[in-house]
């Protein structure tokens, strides 16, 4: 088709707060596939609004962690970042794909049903619909490859789905997916509790680590950081609090476990966790100052945004007119 590269893509909605986790899980690989790939990084807003978001807070952190994709190193000329509520076809190609989900299909979504049975005030159309949102979002750039956390796995197994079924009665239309489960890259658990995954959108505000987090609250947290009886430091499965700082530790310094485990032979907990936290001070230290410039410069950031939904559009727009044109609306001119 129109594309020369392999095409990558991957959004975050704007809830929450990007964590070390994100960090250490996504966009470390995303810097380094820049180079390889046609990489599509967007904003997911509109996925965002399918629970309630007070306006002026939503406004403000999109706007943050579009920043913060830029403060991470993510490059405008390299891949396309742009916010999906800028870039229409995303609900233009939603809507011909609803009609080729069957509902029994979108209800059987592991996701769907925990939101609908955490929000039971607002189990609204949109919560059913994100999924076929999501398929769009990957199908409208005719992607290979979508870095997923298995959360997400289902919802890829759907847009796999829909696609080929679009494709059996079509023709070629749509590349069908593949799910990138990156070969590198400790998974980050919870600083409160070390047996679940760092969440982004944690009540507890000492389970997680924002990537422009401020230094002394980074140390607190450490120090707060939930460990496991006994006092070597070292990576086992019984020791699931210290393990997860040595992951953390190993992640952020380059360091191999072992080379950690005998740096920290003869020292206590305390000790290893000041370490730790200042490890990860100092490497998120150029993201954090980055990031600090990229926020009070709003026409930069504007302007950023601006550029990446028109290159989106380029490509998107050409998806939807071929699917329109297959499902036999009537062209525009
Ligand atoms: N649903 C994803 C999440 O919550 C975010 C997302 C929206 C996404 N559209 C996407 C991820 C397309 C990958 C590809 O994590």
């Amino acid at each position: 088709m129109f594309k020369e590269q392999k095409v990558l893509l991957s959004g975050i909605q704007p809830t929450g707060i990007m964590t070390i986790g994100n960090y250490i899980g996504a966009v470390k690989n995303w810097l380094k596939l820049q180079d390889d790939y046609l990489s599509v990084y967007f904003i997911a807003d509109l996925h965002a609004l399918t629970v309630r978001q007070n306006p002026t807070e939503f406004k403000q952190r999109a706007l943050s962690f579009f920043a913060q994709y830029l403060a991470f190193g993510l490059d405008p000329e390299k891949s396309i970042l742009y916010f999906q509520s800028h870039v229409p076809e995303h609900t233009q190609l939603q809507w011909a794909l609803n009609c080729f989900t069957y509902v029994g299909e979108a209800q059987r979504m592991t996701q769907f049903k925990d939101k609908s049975a955490k929000h039971t005030d607002n189990i609204n159309m949109g919560l059913m619909d994100y999924p076929v949102l999501m398929a769009a979002d990957i199908l409208l750039f005719q992607t290979d490859l979508v870095p997923v956390g298995i959360d997400q796995k289902q919802h890829l197994e759907l847009t796999r789905d829909i696609a080929i079924r679009f494709n059996n009665q079509f023709g070629d239309v749509f590349t069908v997916p593949d799910g990138y489960i990156p070969k590198t890259g400790a998974k980050i658990m919870s600083l409160a509790d070390p047996t679940a995954k760092m969440s982004k959108s944690d009540p507890d505000p000492n389970a997680a680590i924002s990537v422009i987090e401020e230094p002394d609250s980074i140390m607190r947290k450490f120090k707060r950081a939930v460990t496991d009886s006994g006092n070597e430091v070292k990576f086992s499965e019984d020791k699931p609090g210290i393990s997860n700082l040595l992951s953390i530790y190993t992640e952020m310094t380059g360091k191999t476990i072992s080379e950690a485990e005998e740096e920290f032979v003869g020292h206590g907990y305390g000790d290893f966790k000041s370490k730790v936290a200042e490890a990860v001070i100092e490497r998120l230290r150029p993201v954090r100052e980055e990031y600090a410039k990229l926020i009070k410069d709003k026409a930069y950031l504007t302007e950023v945004a601006k550029q990446g939904a028109e290159k989106a559009r380029y490509i998107a727009s050409r998806t939807v007119g071929k699917v329109y044109k297959k499902l036999g609306l009537v062209a525009k001119e």
